[in-house]
Formats: C-alpha cells, sequence, structure tokens
C-alpha cells in the first residue's frame, strides 16, 4: 500500500507528461484512471504506460473525461499547451458534476487564473507543474491562481508528498520559478556568442564553476532554440518588459533551420561529435600547485595598481568587472578564479596588452582548469551569476515564491548544486549590486537594472 491508497486520480492527455504522472500516483497507491483525446489514443497510451512501468502497475482507462473524472478526488491534465483545447476540456470535466473534485494543469505556460475561469470555479483550480520525466524528477511547481482557494493549494501540496516529492508554492505569474529564474542564463549565454566567446567555453565554465550539469548551450539545443525562442516572446509578451526580448542571434539560428540537437546543428554542430568533446577540449588542466600570489579585487584603480608592483614573483588578479585593461602592469594574469565542485578553476582572461600567457601562466601554476575568455564585464560565470541572482530576487520582491522555494527550486528543477539565493548570501548583496551597474553602465540595456530588493540588501549590509 503506498502514501496515497485513499486517492482516486483522473488524468488527461498521455503524452510523456500525462504517462509519467500516471505513473507516479499509481506507483504511490492511488487508484488511476487515464484518458486521451479518443478511444484509439487512450488505449495507445495505456499499452506504452503499462510498458514504461518498471513494476506492474494497476492503471484503468475511462471512455471520456466526463467518466474519467466522475468519482475522482484529483484530476489532472496534461494535454496539448493550448489554451482553447484545455478550455474544452474543462467544461466537459465541469459537466461531469462532481463539485468535490480538485482541477490540477500541469500547464507550462498558461495563466491558472484563466483556466479557473474557463473551468467556471477557479477556488478549485491549482497549477500541478511536473517536470520532465515525471518519474525521475523529484520537483513540483504548485502554482495558486488569485482565487484558488487555501485549502485546495494545501490538498496539492500534501498529494506531492505523498508521491515522494518536493513541492515548492508559486504564484501565478509566466514562466513560474525555475524556468523564469533561468531566462537570464540563456539570454546572458546567447548575448556571450555574439559578444565573441564561443558556446564551448560558456557551457564548460558553467560547469565548471557553478558546477551545472549542463551548459546552457548545449541545454538551449537539447530543448530547441524554436521552443526557447517561443517562450522568450512569451515572456517579452507577458511581462511587457524590455529585458525580455528574444536574443536576435536565437532567431537567425531558428530561421536558418539550426535549432539544436534534433536538428543535427544549433549551437553545436553534432555531426562533428559531442558537446561534452567540444568542452573538454577548450579546458586547460594543469599538473599541480605552485607559488603564487593572489590578489583580490573587484576594481583596478592606478592604486591597486600600485599595490601589485609591490608584490613580488607572479601575481593573479582575482576580479570579474573591474579589470580595466589599460591598467594591468605587465606580467600580471588577470584571472578569475571559482571554488568548482573539482577543485579550483579560472576564467583566464584574454588581455589586449600583456595577452593570455601570463594569466594560463597563473592558472597553471594555481593548479586550477582554466578556460579563455573575453575581457566583458563579469566575464562568463559571474555574468551569468548576477543576472540569476537578480532575476531570483525579483521574484521575491514581487511575492512569487520565497527564497526558500526558490533555492530549493533550481536545487531540484536543474539540479544546481547551489540556489541562486544562497549564492547571493555567499558573494553578498554589495558585490552582485556592483556587478549587475557595472553590466548595466556598459552595455546600457535594461536587462541589468537590478531588483530594488537587491538595492536596499545592499545598503542595509553597509550600514
Ligand atoms: N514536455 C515537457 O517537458 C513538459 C514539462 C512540464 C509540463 N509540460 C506540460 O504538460 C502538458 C503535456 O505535455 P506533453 O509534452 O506530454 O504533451 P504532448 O503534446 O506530447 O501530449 C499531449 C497528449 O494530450 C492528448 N490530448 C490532446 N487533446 C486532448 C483532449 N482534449 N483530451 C484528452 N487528451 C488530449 C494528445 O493526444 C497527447 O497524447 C502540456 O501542458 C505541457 O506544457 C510539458
Amino acid at each position: 500500500m503506498g502514501e496515497l491508497s485513499d486517492l482516486r486520480v483522473a488524468v488527461a492527455g498521455l503524452g510523456p507528461m500525462g504517462r509519467g504522472i500516471a505513473r507516479v500516483f499509481a506507483q504511490a497507491g492511488a487508484a488511476v484512471v487515464i484518458v486521451d483525446a479518443d478511444a484509439e489514443t487512450t488505449a495507445a497510451g495505456h499499452a506504452k504506460l503499462l510498458e514504461e512501468a518498471d513494476s506492474p502497475i494497476d492503471v484503468t482507462t475511462a471512455a471520456s473525461v466526463g467518466d474519467a473524472v466522475r468519482e475522482a478526488d484529483l484530476f489532472v491534465e496534461a494535454i496539448v499547451e493550448k489554451f482553447e483545447a484545455k478550455q474544452a476540456l474543462l467544461a466537459q470535466v465541469r459537466a461531469a458534476g462532481n463539485t468535490g473534485l480538485v482541477v490540477a494543469s500541469n500547464t507550462s505556460s498558461l495563466s491558472i487564473g484563466e483556466l479557473g475561469r474557463a473551468y467556471g470555479d477557479p477556488s478549485r483550480v491549482v497549477g500541478m507543474h511536473f517536470f520532465n520525466p515525471p518519474t525521475k524528477m523529484r520537483l513540483v511547481e504548485i502554482i495558486r491562481g488569485a482565487r484558488t482557494a487555501p485549502d485546495i493549494v494545501e490538498r496539492a501540496r500534501a498529494w506531492v508528498a505523498g508521491l515522494g516529492k518536493t513541492a515548492v508554492l508559486c504564484a501565478d505569474s509566466p514562466n513560474f520559478i525555475v524556468n523564469r529564474v533561468c531566462r537570464p542564463l540563456y539570454y546572458e549565454s546567447q548575448l556571450l556568442v555574439t559578444q565573441g566567446v564561443a558556446p564551448a567555453v560558456i557551457d564548460a565554465a558553467v560547469k565548471g564553476a557553478l558546477g551545472h550539469r549542463m551548459g546552457p548551450l548545449e541545454l538551449l539545443d537539447f530543448t530547441g532554440l524554436h521552443t526557447h525562442l517561443g517562450s522568450s516572446e512569451t515572456a517579452l509578451r507577458e511581462f511587457g518588459d524590455p529585458r525580455y526580448r528574444p536574443i536576435p542571434l536565437t532567431r537567425q539560428l531558428v530561421r536558418a533551420g539550426t535549432t539544436g540537437r534534433a536538428a543535427g546543428r544549433g549551437y553545436y554542430d553534432y555531426s562533428a561529435g559531442k558537446p561534452r568533446e567540444a568542452q573538454s577540449a577548450v579546458v586547460r588542466r594543469p599538473a599541480g600547485p605552485e607559488e603564487v600570489t593572489v590578489y583580490r579585487t573587484n576594481t583596478c584603480t592606478p592604486s591597486d595598481v600600485a599595490a601589485l608592483r609591490e608584490l613580488e614573483g607572479r601575481v593573479a588578479l582575482d576580479s570579474s568587472h573591474g579589470g580595466w585593461v589599460e591598467h594591468l602592469p605587465a606580467g600580471v594574469g588577470w584571472v578569475r578564479l571559482h571554488r568548482g565542485g573539482e577543485g579550483l578553476f579560472a576564467e583566464v582572461v584574454a588581455d589586449e596588452v600583456a595577452g593570455i600567457e601570463p594569466a594560463y601562466d597563473i592558472a597553471d601554476a594555481l593548479g586550477a582548469a582554466s578556460v579563455p575568455v573575453l575581457a566583458l564585464p563579469g566575464l562568463v560565470v559571474d555574468r551569468l551569476g548576477w543576472t540569476m541572482i537578480n532575476e531570483a530576487s525579483t521574484l521575491v520582491e514581487e511575492q512569487i515564491a520565497t527564497a526558500e522555494d526558490i533555492d530549493l527550486a533550481l536545487r531540484l528543477g536543474m539540479n544546481h548544486p547551489a540556489g541562486p539565493l544562497e549564492r547571493l548570501a555567499e558573494a553578498g548583496p554589495a558585490e552582485v549590486l556592483a556587478g549587475l551597474r557595472g553590466l548595466l553602465e556598459c552595455f546600457g540595456d535594461p536587462r541589468y537594472r537590478p531588483a530594488q530588493l537587491l538595492v536596499r540588501q545592499a545598503a542595509g549590509a553597509a550600514r
């Protein structure tokens, strides 16, 4: 007997998500009934579901969605992502007359409030956003519409716990938590490509320094650039904020049909090998550490340069946003050091005057794996890190989710070793704010406008 043996669940839509959701409920002991658009697709979905299950499961089929929900406690819809289709389906569910039913949608982008109106009783409609594949991913984002009743949200949370999964709570806002906080990760990595940094370098830096399992460009290729472009257009329309506008390069690649892995080419050329191979090729791995003086600074003013000249031996400037190349004295390498999952990881800066050799020399001496980057504010890693922190701070500021839930969501939904607000606590709000202001000054783009919460936190920390 599983945790949910008293629960009766109806699932509509037997694509990969609906099948996975039906399976996790059945495995937790719930009585599950499934339905797709017609008898034929329902039968095919049922057969596929049984074939996918690693242990025998008991799932029944219904002839119509009305039949499926009549005796159910919970209805989960996972049909195509089209409002009109979901609207028609919800009207059929409502017509079945089960007033005690909790109605959950697995939508990735539609408004729960609007689906609530389509159902006719918004108080009973909640978002249950499972991640793909539902059988493996532990996270479920629970979305409360403006009129969702609190006890319905609580019941959804309790059922998620009964599945052995973790629920995070989110207000009804486009992209919810994980996909929203990751927006700048995708935008900034593509902007960096436009500005001359190779995709393999960006992905290798993110994996080596931030411990992400996949680099952002590899992930974009995997999802499909057309899908990303669509979600960027939606974000721009919904938020009405130019910071969400799509990157011209994305549009260009989509128009050329190079939409990613499925197309054979996107940011990587899949006929030339795996992204992992291209990434290893750009990482330099030295033999072991030697003696080096590391001078940590966020700016590089003439007085910093004077201080550097006082130091003996090899000197590394550990800075991501302040290294004005013309201030760097000869022999000083500009590197940004990160304590990654596998030890020290360095971004080495190709300096216009000194070249890259002094920086490589220093990274090697420190025993740090390294990638070559361009002298752009925030280099690669901090720029992606700061903008994600800023997005996460905006969510907290707008009361879309709590800091704890955001960190949990990024850890479980994206396998990030630390959440963005944990990273904020580590770096300190003053450093992140200074970094964002540096980007804003340099590029004049509202993408880098700091969240007011961050401004207040930095002011608070200074007092
Ligand atoms: N694929 C993902 O990674 C992912 C992740 C999270 C959430 N989602 C969301 O989950 C939902 C389903 O995603 P998917 O990738 O499994 O979709 P899919 O398009 O692969 O499958 C949808 C299924 O719904 C069926 N269907 C269509 N209209 C129907 C109707 N009126 N009644 C019953 N069944 C109907 C289709 O026949 C099909 O089997 C979407 O809302 C999507 O946005 C998807």
